[in-house]
């Protein structure tokens, strides 16, 4: 058994012990839930764009004697040849797809790769419009933002960013801190927002359906002032 790690992972390991089956996860990173998933005895694979990504995960896997398949992958389009029972994309890696077609078309590959029956999960950001309404470049920090990282403790995360609302796209710079170690990391990020009413109807252009939508990890149902979209699909 894996130790757990926050209330997403504990999320998606329980689902799938739930819904279960082939397991593939789009933008894995380096498999923060993915490994722990692979733990449980799922067969997983893990799809990402960035072959640093892979090589670490590739690294935390063999370290821990968990075994998942890598592979480098676009999640717009991409062809396995085979079917999963659970498909997920978390931690807002959808987001990184700007353009409607590129969401769409990311829909339908996940489509084509779904089992009978099977279940695709994916949990974005529900943007607040306070927040881009305030997007004019000034670094603030964002309290709902801030975690517990499991090896340095409280990390309180600063964002300075810029809305364009003609893109639905927020570009900025990310800073995380601790007492210790202010801005230990620093990154930029461009980030499209989906809005709650254009969920659905993208999903549906994939031929996806939304079946339920939860505000929070606990499965609260979803409400204008959920931080969260955790969708379940089919
Ligand atoms: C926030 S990180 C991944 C987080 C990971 N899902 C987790 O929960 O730890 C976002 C990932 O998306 C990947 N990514 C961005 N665009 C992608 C694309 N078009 N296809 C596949 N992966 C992509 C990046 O390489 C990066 O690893």
């Amino acid at each position: 058994m894996f130790p757990g790690g926050g209330p997403a992972v504990d999320f998606y390991r329980a689902d799938v012990d739930q819904h279960g089956g082939r397991v593939l996860e789009l933008a894995c990173g380096t498999g923060n839930k993915l490994i722990p998933i692979a733990s449980d005895d799922h067969p997983c694979v893990g799809l990402d764009f960035s072959a640093d990504m892979l090589a670490e995960a590739r690294r935390k896997a063999d370290e821990r004697g968990v075994a998942v398949e890598w592979i480098q992958g676009d999640m717009r389009n991409f062809d396995l040849g085979r079917t999963f029972d659970y498909v997920f994309i978390t931690a807002n890696s959808l987001l990184h797809l700007h353009e409607t077609e590129d969401l769409v078309s990311c829909f339908r590959s996940v489509r084509r790769h779904l089992a009978p029956g099977g279940r695709f999960v994916f949990d974005v950001f529900n943007p607040s419009v306070r927040v881009l309404a305030e997007a004019d470049g000034t670094r603030r920090t964002r309290t709902s933002l801030s975690f517990t990282d499991p090896d340095r403790g409280s990390v309180s995360v600063d964002v300075a960013e810029t809305y364009d609302a003609s893109a639905q796209v927020t570009r900025g710079t990310w800073y995380l801190s601790t007492g210790a170690e202010p801005d230990f990391f620093v990154a930029p990020l461009e980030i499209r927002s989906i809005f709650p009413q254009e969920l659905p109807l993208l999903l549906s252009l994939g031929g996806l359906e939304l079946v339920e939508r939860f505000g929070d990890w606990s499965g609260r149902p979803f409400a204008a002032d959920a931080l969260v979209q955790l969708c379940i699909c089919e």
